[in-house]
């Protein structure tokens, strides 16, 4: 018998773990594969987001432990921005609370709001911790398949009464990871209003808010707070994944209680961290620019899947290309046709990314190539992709 309990048996191996494995074992064969599996931006992150940081640095010379839920300025400056942004005013006492992070929040709120046996609906394919955090709490996912036939967004006439009867969460993404699809102010008042009906809260994971290519995304926010919550960071909006800073925002009784739940967990954002964040939030010119370089990047591998005679595949917002695979190719055969030594790009077959695959069959085929490698290597790839992909 091994020594793992339950709840971690319970959980797969992180799908981008195994994707970095698999580029490890590529490097250590001499080859020098690129990596388009993480949504983690190799660019740098912004020269005065860096020096806040060092800055706030020295002002904690001393370094005490930081406020649980965020320190005043920093639950402020995010208030500030969302109301610029969405025209939505959130209390920075009571409607908010920072995060290391959205997927620690992701991970962690099913302990304050599930019981055993309760359900969490959660999109499939989708960001894993949706899933993981919920069988840790010892809830039960329910997977929806978020598909080409289903406009990429829940099909909430789809959800059995039974589930939406036992559901406490139901985790939406948008713009949506993997496919790229953005919810309009149509569809999030419809599941907003079709979650306060059932008593489940509604939770609008919104980590690709500002990358995108058309209009600027909307928010669920903007439907109220009853019972809604929306979950944010500084990752992809500034190139901070390694800051570790986010927040949740909305109904000020859920927040309440994963505040609690986290003065239990950790000890906050480290305070020069969250000085980091303050100062990316003052200013926009480095997202609107970290935008134009993800459409270009976006342009630039539609066109090669296209070259290479695959569907055209175009996301209206976030850092992936969802590409189709053709008709009778698996995903995992288009991933693995990407790993060909003229082209080495590392993508994640939508076979790795399916919460479950014995509820709704394998689903469609697709590869997440994320458009985060340097110009020059995305230039190199694209091209490569345009002569060199062979399937079938
Ligand atoms: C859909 C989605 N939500 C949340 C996150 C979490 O980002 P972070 O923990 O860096 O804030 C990610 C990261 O890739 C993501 O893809």
């Amino acid at each position: 018998m091994g020594i793992g309990s339950n709840r971690i048996s319970s959980i797969g191996t992180y799908a981008m773990a195994a994707v970095r494995q698999r580029t490890e074992e590529l490097r250590a064969k001499g080859l020098h594969p690129v990596d388009f599996g993480m949504g983690d931006p190799s660019a740098a992150t912004p020269e005065f987001i860096r020096r806040a940081c060092a800055e706030g640095i020295e002002r904690h010379a001393a370094s005490g432990y930081p406020p649980f839920a965020g320190s005043q300025p920093f639950r402020q400056a995010v208030t500030d921005w969302f109301e610029g942004r969405f025209g939505v005013s959130i209390d920075a006492e009571t409607e908010i609370v920072s995060s290391v992070g959205s997927k620690e929040s992701i991970f962690h709120l099913p302990e304050a709001l599930l019981n055993p046996g309760d359900v969490a609906i959660c999109p499939d394919p989708g960001y894993p911790p949706y899933g993981g955090g919920t069988l840790f709490a010892e809830g039960v996912p329910y997977f929806t398949p978020i598909q080409k036939a289903t406009d990429f967004l829940p099909d909430l006439d789809s959800i059995p009464d039974e589930i939406a009867e036992r559901a406490k969460i139901f985790w939406l993404t948008t713009p949506s990871s993997p496919s790229g699809r953005v919810a309009s102010p149509q569809f999030l008042k419809r599941w907003v209003q079709w979650c306060r009906d059932r008593n489940i809260i509604a939770c609008s994971d919104e980590a690709y808010s500002e990358i995108y290519f058309d209009e600027p995304p909307h928010s669920a926010l903007e439907e109220g707070k009853e019972g809604v919550l929306v979950f944010n960071s500084l990752s992809k909006r500034s190139a901070m994944t390694g800051y570790r800073v986010g927040w949740v925002a909305g109904d000020p009784e859920v927040i309440a209680l994963y505040r609690k739940l986290k003065a239990n967990i950790d000890t906050g954002t480290p305070w020069f961290i969250q000085e980091a964040a303050i100062a990316a939030y003052s200013d926009e010119s480095h997202v609107a620019e970290m935008r134009a370089g993800y459409r270009k990047r976006r342009d630039l591998f539609v066109a090669a899947f296209e070259q290479a005679g695959l569907p055209r595949s175009e996301p209206e917002a976030s850092l992936y290309v969802w590409q189709r695979a053709p008709e009778g190719i698996t995903s995992t055969q288009l991933s693995e046709a990407l790993l060909d030594e003229k082209i080495l790009a590392v993508t994640i077959p939508s076979a790795a990314l399916v919460g479950d695959p014995d509820q709704h069959g394998p689903g469609e085929q697709f590869v997440r190539l994320s458009m985060v490698a340097s110009w020059e290597e995305s230039e190199r790839i694209a091209s490569a992709i345009s002569q060199y992909l062979k399937l079938g």
